[in-house]
Parts: C-alpha cells; sequence; structure tokens
C-alpha cells in the first residue's frame, strides 16, 4: 500500500462510524482485515461489530500463558455467543523455555528491560506471526487511554508490521464504549466490576482506585509509558 492510497483510505474512513469503517475495510480487503482482541471492553465492542455484521474480518487473541481466568472465560463465552472462531496464538516455546528456565517466572518485576524482555517473547512475537499477510490490523485503542494513544491517528501505516492500523474507537470516550456494551448485551470481562478497568496479563495487572488513571494498575510498579511494546507510531 503506498502513501496515495494510504492517504485516500484514512480520508475515507475519518467520514465513517466505527461499524462502517469495518464495513468498509472487509469489504474491500476480506480476511485480509484482522482485529487483535485482548478481550477488554473496547475490544469486545468491536468484536460485537463484526460479528453482528458478519463481516469476513479475523478476530484473535495473544494468549500470553499468564491472562486471568476469567480472560479465558469470557474467550469461550465470545466464541458461543457469536457462533464464530477468535484464533488464539501462543508464544513460542522454546523462547519461552528459555526465559523460564534462565529467570523464573517473575522477572518482569526486576527491570523495564526484563518486561519488555517477557512482553517481546509472550505478545509481540506471537503478534507478528498473527500480522503475517494481513493488510489491515484493527485495534480497540482509544486516545483517552493515556498521552502517548492521543496522539495516535485513526488510520497510519504501522512500519513494524507492515500493515495499514485501523483503531476505530479512537475517539470514542469510556462512556460510549459501556453504553454500547449494554444496549447490545456484549459480554464482558466480571473483573471490571472489581476495579479492573485495562486488564492484560495476570501478575502484571492489579484493580484502581476511584479516581486513579485507568491504565494505573498496569505494570503499576513501573513509572515507564506503561506499553508493552505493540503500539508504537
Ligand atoms: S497493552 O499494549 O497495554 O497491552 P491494551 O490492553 O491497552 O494494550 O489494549 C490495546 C489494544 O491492543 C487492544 O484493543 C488490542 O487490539 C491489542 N491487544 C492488547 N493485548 C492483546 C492481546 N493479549 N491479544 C490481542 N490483542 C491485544
Ligand atoms: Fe510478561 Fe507481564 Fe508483559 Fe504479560 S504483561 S507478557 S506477563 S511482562
Amino acid at each position: 500500500m503506498d502513501s496515495v492510497e494510504i492517504d485516500a483510505l484514512s480520508a475515507e474512513l475519518s467520514g465513517l462510524a466505527p461499524a462502517e469503517g469495518l464495513a468498509l475495510l472487509a469489504g474491500r480487503f476480506g480476511d485480509r482485515v484482522v482485529f487483535s482482541s485482548s478481550l477488554g471492553q473496547e475490544d469486545q465492542v468491536i468484536t460485537d461489530l463484526i460479528f453482528r455484521q458478519q463481516l469476513p474480518v479475523r478476530v484473535f487473541t495473544l494468549d500470553t500463558g499468564r491472562l486471568f481466568p476469567e480472560t479465558y472465560e469470557l474467550i469461550d463465552a465470545t466464541r458461543s455467543r457469536y457462533g464464530r472462531p477468535i484464533e488464539v496464538f501462543f508464544p513460542d516455546t522454546e523462547r519461552t523455555r528459555q526465559l523460564t528456565t534462565q529467570k523464573g517466572f517473575h522477572s518482569f518485576y526486576e527491570s523495564i528491560e526484563n518486561r519488555k524482555e517477557c512482553c517481546g517473547i509472550r505478545k509481540m512475537q506471537p503478534l507478528r506471526q498473527a500480522l503475517a499477510g494481513a493488510r489491515v490490523w484493527v485495534t480497540g485503542l482509544r486516545a483517552e487511554q493515556s498521552d502517548h494513544r492521543a496522539t495516535m491517528p485513526l488510520v497510519e501505516y504501522d512500519a513494524a508490521f507492515e500493515v495499514l492500523k485501523y483503531n476505530p474507537l479512537l475517539h470514542w470516550d469510556y462512556g460510549q464504549v459501556l453504553a454500547y456494551l449494554s444496549a447490545h448485551h456484549v459480554p464482558d470481562n466480571p473483573l471490571h466490576r472489581q476495579g479492573f478497568v485495562s486488564i492484560g496479563c495476570q501478575p502484571c495487572t492489579r484493580a484502581i482506585e476511584p479516581g486513579e488513571h485507568p491504565r494505573a494498575g498496569r505494570w503499576w510498579w513501573e513509572a515507564s509509558q506503561k506499553e508493552c511494546g505493540l503500539h508504537q507510531h
């Protein structure tokens, strides 16, 4: 996809609601449009938009091996609700064996480098595999989630993964996400009712207190950007 094509698509998508944008891309690129779902609330909205419209978009999740039991239950509940598969990608066995043999199961608490190493093995490499052959990568990112995400465009070319990246809910606020889930009876993670907002791996996510930043519960021991490397731009 060259820059002229990207600009044209970007202009088309910027005038469309998420449901319409997803339908347009699916009509044009079929199953080479792929959606990465962490089963978060934003992701459940997008899954519903894809499956409700019976779009050929492939939905996948990255099973890091460290997810909450509730997240695994939600994967199954979502599959049965829509009768559509959710593809699951796993970390490379050999790299995971080396990491855990040499550094144990909690090396990420020791340094940012170790944390990025673990995210690299358990998330980045499987993502690379999941995106192989795709033309468009759909995500559930929202601008409101962080200063970093606030700078992201609706559509951009992701040079790291060589795909067009589309963030259909970029300009939705959290209230819109909750209203959509409730209006369409979309299943979500029961942990959201226990103080968890942004949910990732179990050892790297905690509940937050009222008034705390929504991402404060992610890698809470770090004073970092709180990103795992999946989303650069
Ligand atoms: S993260 O980078 O901090 O982990 P976050 O949980 O906010 O990301 O999710 C943002 C988007 O990244 C999701 O909407 C989804 O598209 C993608 N994503 C994050 N984690 C996963 C995962 N385990 N599997 C698939 N997609 C994921
Ligand atoms: Fe590893 Fe934590 Fe990153 Fe999950 S979030 S891949 S457990 S460092």
